[in-house]
């Protein structure tokens, strides 16, 4: 089928655009489309058109081949203006989604018409950019100010449903939508046409609308403010002049080094599913799934496993463990369901689905079993035994391990070509990140399975060598040593956080330790320490020592009252740590971050050097989905290439 093709439907023209995969709104798109408004109005037998796409969606978007590219006319608002100014109404008939270029297209049209399940989006701030041909002034036209602002500035696409009853869309057709659409135009053709959307009158906005819209601009990045700034604009000024100011925030954001930040981000993120050495290696089927271990981790994998709909069999050493998890995995699901992600029925017929074991042939028939029971090398190896006996041979067996070297962990195993490390983070049903690490003798097809596992959790798999920590924690090592630095050369505790926090972490590196707790990490050292490894007494350690283990001892790096998450500069730890640091010298916030960033991406260098991790995007998105790095920074390692990481400064790192 051509690019564009116009059929007729009695005095309707039905236009039918196929770009594939997903009618991306690539420049031949937008020449074909001002073509075609020529022709219709041209061609006297048409008195109204539909727009519709063949495939499985409407346009979803603009062409991510086109990103960062100098854009080729006509431009989007181009098109926008001739569908609007056709002779001929046009009418948008949308299926699967309309999202950012698209939806602006379907609201140049008089008519919009939706299938029941199509989705329809201006999620531009999500890119860094806003809607930049007349999305900002026309969606507050049709659904008002405040829905608007809410579609605008999360970026969250609404169901057509929802949108028929906003007045974004003027009915819903089930069946062909072509036809259903083309019957619907010829029956609105008989009445006066409505007139363009950008003549619609929009009056200013009321002050909680507004103050509402700035608490939603606040929690998004720069993209989010300068939308609210344009829809403000919008409701201030004529359409014409708003248009104007709309296209150069447009532009301006397009050329942010934040929009360039989060092109690289979306780019890793759908190269990381698919890497090139499985092209053609088949997964295996994934119907039920095992989880060893019904603790922090364990419940929540087995939860991420649930609400994907996935079948579970849980594996605990006692019932009473077996309870607890359980419990936990039930807390997770109904609190889901509760937010809307699934309905509660649902969410209760797959807890009565849950299979709950005490004894290993409990999982006979897992395809896929995840080991998270203690860090501990002779508890897991038994675990895995026990598998080994119990399982199919073809049955993949993974451990969640965080520290423990996995070549040793499977050993013993009569099929290890099944085994490798899947590493998850906390709490499991929520962070995206998903370290995949085979062992030497891993298949491909048990690697495949692995990275299909991850996205039908809808996580960010990215695969991992073998070395201490893997990717994320060996970096998170790295720079929790440099905050240590930082303090020992005379910088607060509060003013590395404070640092971090302003680049854009949610929490600095000392607040996420006392969060999640001091002791984790101090075990491990103290581990290594046992094993006869030489390693250095930290400052995690004094604090630890002296009964200081975050947040749960109401007191880490901070003091914490018994009701309160709020970290108080703690005496304690000044007094504590004062022989080991040397006397205040505060260091500019820049300086600081610049310190944190050059340790992070000079341990991602090293890691890539070691071929550890596949390329610096990989650790980016490590970082990114598991660590907290801001999103609209790109990660460590584009931040350097980027060039935005200045040299770190010597001055406080003699301590
Ligand atoms: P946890 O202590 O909360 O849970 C461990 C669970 O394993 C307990 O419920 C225990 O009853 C069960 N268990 C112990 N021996 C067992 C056996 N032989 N058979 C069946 N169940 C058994 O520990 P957590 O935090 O869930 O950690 C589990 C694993 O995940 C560890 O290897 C840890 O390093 C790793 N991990 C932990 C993360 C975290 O943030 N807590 C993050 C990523 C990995």
């Amino acid at each position: 089928m051509s690019l564009l093709s116009i059929a007729q439907h009695g005095e309707i023209a039905v236009v039918t655009l196929d770009n594939p995969p997903v009618n991306a709104i690539s420049a031949a798109v937008r020449q074909a489309l001002v073509a075609a408004v020529a022709r219709c109005d041209a061609d006297a037998a048409v008195r109204g058109v539909v727009l519709c796409c063949a495939g499985r969606t409407f346009l979803a978007g603009a062409d991510v081949k086109e990103f960062g590219l100098p854009p080729v006319p006509p431009h989007l608002p181009d098109v926008v203006a001739a569908i609007e100014g056709a002779a001929k109404p046009w009418m948008a008939a949308i299926h699967g989604a309309a999202l950012g270029g698209g939806l602006e297209i379907a609201m140049a049209c008089r008519f919009r018409v939706a299938a029941p399940d199509a989705r329809l989006g201006l999620p531009e701030v999500t890119l860094g950019v806003m809607p930049g041909a007349s999305g900002t002034l026309r969606l507050p036209r049709l659904i008002g100010v405040a829905e608007a602002a809410r579609m605008i500035l999360t970026g969250t696409p609404v169901a057509a449903p929802w949108a028929q009853k906003a007045g974004l869309i003027d009915a819903l057709i089930g069946g062909d939508l072509a036809e259903g659409a083309a019957a619907v135009l010829a029956e609105r053709l008989a009445a006066p046409v409505p007139v363009p959307v950008s003549a619609r009158p929009l009056g200013p906005c009321a002050t909680e609308v507004l103050e509402a819209a700035e608490a939603l601009a606040k929690r998004g990045g720069k993209a989010a403010r300068v939308a609210l700034e344009t829809l403000r604009y919008a409701t201030e000024v004529p359409y014409e002049a708003a248009l104007i100011r709309e296209r150069e925030n447009f532009l301006a954001l397009r050329a942010s080094p934040e929009a360039a930040a989060l092109r690289h981000v979306f780019f890793a993120e759908r190269a990381a599913p698919r890497p090139v050495a499985l092209k053609g290696v088949s997964p295996k089927t994934l119907g039920a799934v095992g989880v060893v271990g019904g603790g922090t981790m364990g419940a929540g994998i087995a939860a991420a496993c649930l609400l994907a709909g996935l079948k579970v069999h849980l594996l605990e050493r006692d019932t009473a463990s077996l309870g607890r998890g359980r419990d936990t995995i039930g807390r997770t699901l109904r609190s889901a369901a509760a937010r809307g992600k699934l309905p509660v029925e649902e969410a209760e017929a797959r807890l009565a689905g849950l299979g709950a074991h005490t004894d290993a042939a409990g999982l006979a028939a897992c395809d896929l079993v995840i080991e998270a029971v203690f860090e501990d090398i002779a508890v897991k190896r038994q675990v895995f035994a026990d598998l080994d006996r119990a399982c199919r041979p073809d049955t993949v067996l993974a451990t969640n391990t965080s520290y423990l070297d996995p070549r040793r962990i499977a050993q013993g195993l009569s099929h290890p070509e099944r085994f490798l490390g899947l590493h998850f983070f906390s709490p499991a049903h929520v962070m995206k990140l998903l370290e995949i690490i085979p062992v030497p003798q891993t298949a491909p097809a048990t690697l495949a399975t692995a990275f299909a596992l991850g996205g039908r959790l809808g996580k960010v798999p990215v695969q991992s060598g073998i070395c201490e920590g893997f990717i994320g924690n060996r970096i998170l090592k790295r720079t929790r040593a440099e905050a240590e630095a930082l303090l020992r050369a005379g910088v607060s505790i509060a003013e590395v956080d404070a640092a971090m926090r302003g680049f854009g972490f949610r929490m600095g590196p000392f607040e996420t330790q006392d969060l999640g707790g001091l002791d984790i990490a101090y075990l491990q050292r103290e581990g290594a320490r046992a094993e006869g490894l030489e390693v250095a007494e930290t400052l995690g350690d004094i604090l630890v020592r002296a009964g200081r283990k975050g947040q749960k001892t109401f007191g880490g790096w901070y003091d914490y009252a018994t009701d309160s998450r709020q970290p108080v500069t703690s005496a304690e730890v000044a007094a504590l740590l004062a022989p080991h640091v040397a006397a205040p010298a505060p260091l500019p916030p820049a300086l600081i971050v610049a310190r944190m960033l050059a340790a992070m991406a000079a341990e991602g260098r090293a890691i890539l050097d070691e071929g550890i991790a596949g390329g610096p995007a990989e650790i980016d998105l490590v970082q990114i989905h598991g660590y907290g790095f801001p999103r609209e920074k790109g990660g460590p390692m584009y931040h350097a290439e980027a060039g935005l990481c200045p040299e770190a400064p010597v001055r406080a790192t003699a301590s």
